[in-house]
């Protein structure tokens, strides 16, 4: 597999559908994919991960997780450690995704969500961004991002029970506006 894998490539493929996705086998699908760069870098890949189905479109999620992961990798240059876990803790799914790289400058920290924000030559900087819209207005989910003492941690909160029939119109409902 190329290691360039751009992010998002396949976002727009029409073959989105709703499924019921084993979280653990998807994770460890993403890393698959960018497995040459982690080999060549010499990273360290800890891997704590529960088995959870949640249903989801998973093309989608795996860029997500695939652009997550890739991003660890590209802040390292060699030998680091990318720990990665996956649990359920009562009606909440979390996945984080921790890197002992260069981290984040704090100044930048509020704009990596930004759409085209990137301080990679060739490189979009649409990651992020499209990972915080699929994780927010589709999966009603949010992500966080906290800088370490050495490196950076991305945290994904998501329902573990989803409401499928959701609509932004149902008055009272918790998650419409005010
Ligand atoms: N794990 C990380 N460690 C350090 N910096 C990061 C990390 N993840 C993201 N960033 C910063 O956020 C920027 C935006 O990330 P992203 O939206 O995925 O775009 P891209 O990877 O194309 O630059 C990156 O260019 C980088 O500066
Ligand atoms: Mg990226």
């Amino acid at each position: 597999m190329s290691e360039t894998i751009d992010d998002f490539r396949t976002f727009y493929q029409p073959k989105a559908e709703s499924e019921k996705v084993n979280l653990k086998e998807l994770i460890l699908k993403s890393i698959d994919f960018i497995d040459s760069a982690i080999q060549k870098k010499e990273i360290k890949v800890i891997k704590e991960l529960e088995n959870i189905e949640l249903k989801l479109y998973g093309n989608e999620f795996l860029q997500v997780i695939i652009n997550l992961i890739k991003n660890a990798v590209d802040s390292m240059s060699k030998g680091g450690t990318i720990i990665i876990k996956l649990k359920k803790r009562e009606n909440q799914i979390v996945i984080s995704i921790k890197d002992n790289g260069v981290g984040i400058d704090k100044e930048l920290i509020t704009k990596v969500f930004d759409p085209y924000f990137t301080t990679k030559k060739d490189s979009m900087g649409l990651g992020l961004y499209m990972s915080k819209m699929i994780i927010e207005r589709h999966l009603k989910g949010t992500i966080k991002i906290e800088r370490l003492k050495k490196g950076t941690k991305f945290s994904i909160y998501l329902k573990a029970i989803r409401e499928e029939n959701y609509s932004p119109f149902i008055k009272n409902h918790p998650n419409s506006e005010k």
